[in-house]
């Protein structure tokens, strides 16, 4: 069966094509290589022996797109990762994120609802919960109005997708990302952020190998037990399972309502300063920090009530946080080697 995976030379997306090849399906690649390169196609053959079809296709492009869709009109699934994910620089070009993230959206429904059948999966985020009152976080919980564009392109995702599947064929998962971290335990693919890391274990792997000097902790006052902010570290390859586990759902139609909603988390929250812990003790690495004023943004606190996803979806993050970790780290190493 083809899935198409859009953004399939991304973080998250590269992961995917992995676990979906491992499972037999047939994979097709669209990426428009933004954030991302050609030599992660080689990183996916290397470890499945499989070289996935790639289409350099930027999603912004509506011709491209309905070209690509009537080429694969035999599509059973997409998985839809392409989109911008930088908070602020989506506070500073809020139209690319807008562009980016919804009209490539819109662009992708257009096509695959016109198909026999439109099975679809998206990356959204437990941004949408914005500082829940209650943890760990249902999928319940009520969806705060969005403090970045960036949140907002993942909210307005999450309607556009609901408000389609009133009126087409579409079937819909919605995944929200708690912190996707770690990489392949190959070592062939990873986490590669252009320019200095916004996220927190990156910055910390590039800390230790040298590349940045210290990490900065943002605030250590929260009402949290050591006053860092709380999150709930989720190990990539875990995630990539999910989103398999999600398709064969749509595909069997085993989905209970059109559109699904689930939150992937590992249910434990972790203090950046108990990451800063985990991490030393797995890599043997001293980590020069400092603690400076908090982040603009930084919710206190956010991990997931993961039963939904345990029962209903079948999937429990396997790993721990400091596997996740020290997967970083052998991946950081081989990267800059
Ligand atoms: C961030 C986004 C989230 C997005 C996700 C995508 C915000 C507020 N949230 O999640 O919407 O879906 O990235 O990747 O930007 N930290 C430090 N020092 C650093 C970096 C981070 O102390 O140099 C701390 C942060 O304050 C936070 C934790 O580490 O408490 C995790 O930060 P990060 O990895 O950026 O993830 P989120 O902010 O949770």
């Amino acid at each position: 069966m083809k899935i198409v995976v859009t953004g399939g030379l991304g973080f998250i997306g590269s992961h995917t094509v992995v676990e979906l090849q491992n499972e037999g399906f047939e994979v097709v690649v669209i990426d428009n290589l933004s954030n991302s390169s050609l030599d992660v196609l080689d990183g996916i053959e290397r470890i499945t022996k499989i070289k996935p079809l790639f289409e350099n296709i930027d999603l912004r492009n509506k011709l491209a797109v309905q070209n690509f869709f009537k080429t694969h009109h035999d599509v059973a699934g997409v998985i839809h990762f392409a989109a911008s994910k930088a908070v602020g620089e989506s506070v500073d070009d809020p139209l690319l994120y807008y562009e980016n993230n919804i009209n490539a959206l819109v662009y992708v429904l257009q096509e695959i609802t016109k198909l026999q059948q439109a099975n679809f999966i998206f990356s959204s985020s437990c941004t949408v919960y914005g500082q829940a009152e209650k943890m760990p976080i249902t999928e319940d919980a009520s969806v705060q109005p969005a403090i970045s564009p960036y949140g907002n392109t993942k909210q307005i995702g999450e309607e556009i997708i609901f408000d389609v599947a009133k009126v087409t064929n579409l079937n819909s998962v919605l995944l929200r990302y708690f912190n996707p971290i770690g990489a392949h335990s190959s070592t062939e693919i990873g986490e590669l952020p252009l320019g200095v890391p916004q996220n927190l274990v990156p910055f910390i792997t590039q800390t230790a190998f040298g590349l940045r000097k210290e990490l900065s902790v943002f605030g250590n006052d929260y009402p949290t037990p050591d006053g860092t902010c709380i999150r709930d570290y989720i190990h990539v390859v875990d995630l990539a399972k999910a989103h398999v586990i999600a398709m064969q759902r749509l595909l069997n139609k085993r989905n209970l309502d059109k559109v699904e909603i689930f939150n992937l988390g590992t249910g434990k929250g972790s203090s950046v300063l108990e990451v800063i812990n985990a991490f030393e003790k797995v890599s043997g690495q001293k980590l020069p920090y400092k603690i400076v004023p908090r982040r603009e943004g930084d919710v206190i606190m956010a991990y997931a009530n993961t039963d939904k996803a345990n029962d209903v979806l079948g999937w429990k993050a396997a790993f721990s946080l400091e596997e996740a970790l020290a997967s970083a780290w052998k991946w950081e190493q081989k990267v800059r080697s």
